[in-house]
């Protein structure tokens, strides 16, 4: 039987979990697998709340019967559990792949503990071969993106399927940054976000306490910061 390292993953990092939490439920085909454990362990009684990263998981949640709390009504999340397309030793992350980088940071902002599921193929030594995916109002775009070139990258516009700009659940562009290898990805965060108009970059440091990789052999393998 194949086992599939991002359901592994997922599943274990739903089993962190525990009766009475608000729990950040993260975007893409990793944490899908884990909000589909989260609505089985729903079904099986458990009492928690979810706080959906954006419109594609909230749409699960429900399907998943997963009862839903929106940022606005929170302070805090007790356990956010999402996946990443970059993870270095240092537990710093790219994100953004899936286009709900700002919706999934302020849920890790605001969480007590973070943890990031994968498959082993987003492990890296340094950060930077997956485009860093930066958020940006429409409005003077190419204004933006010239400002982020100045940093030494190569920023793309996303675009959707019928070539129209990509739209974040927010309404906002995303240019991707090819920047190569990131040396000091805390420093790198700091010059993007200065940029007016930026919204918000996938980098995430300092956010991830414990990391969970599944791996094709069917083994698990658990980091903690
Ligand atoms: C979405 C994300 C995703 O977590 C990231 O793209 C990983 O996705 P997947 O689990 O599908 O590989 O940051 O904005």
């Amino acid at each position: 039987m194949t086992v599939n390292p991002k359901q592994l993953a997922g599943e274990r990092a739903a089993e962190y979990v525990e009766k009475g939490m608000v729990v950040g439920l993260g975007t893409g085909s990793t944490a899908f697998f884990a909000i589909q454990k989260l609505g089985q362990r729903v079904l099986e009684g458990i009492d928690i709340c979810g706080v959906p990263t954006s419109e594609l998981s909230r749409r699960q949640a429900e399907l998943e019967n997963i009862p839903l709390i929106g940022f606005d009504q929170i302070t805090r999340i007790d356990l956010t559990i999402d996946g990443a397309d970059e993870l270095d030793p240092h537990f710093n992350l790219i994100k953004g792949g899936g286009g709900a980088l700002l919706r999934e940071k302020i849920a890790a902002s605001l969480s007590d503990r973070e943890i990031i599921i994968a498959d082993e193929s987003k492990v890296v030594a340094h950060l930077g071969a997956f485009p860093l995916p930066v958020e940006v109002i429409p409005f003077g775009w190419k204004a933006i993106q010239r400002r982020l070139a100045e940093l030494g990258c190569h920023p793309a516009l996303r675009r959707s399927r019928d070539h129209a700009p990509y739209l974040t659940d927010n309404g906002n562009y995303i240019l991707d940054c090819d920047f190569g290898r990131i040396d000091d990805p805390p420093a790198l965060e700091a010059k993007i976000n200065a940029i007016c108009g930026v919204v918000e970059c996938g980098l995430f440091i300092g956010l991830t306490d414990r990391i969970i990789i599944g791996k094709t052999d069917g083994t698990i393998e658990e980091r903690t910061r």
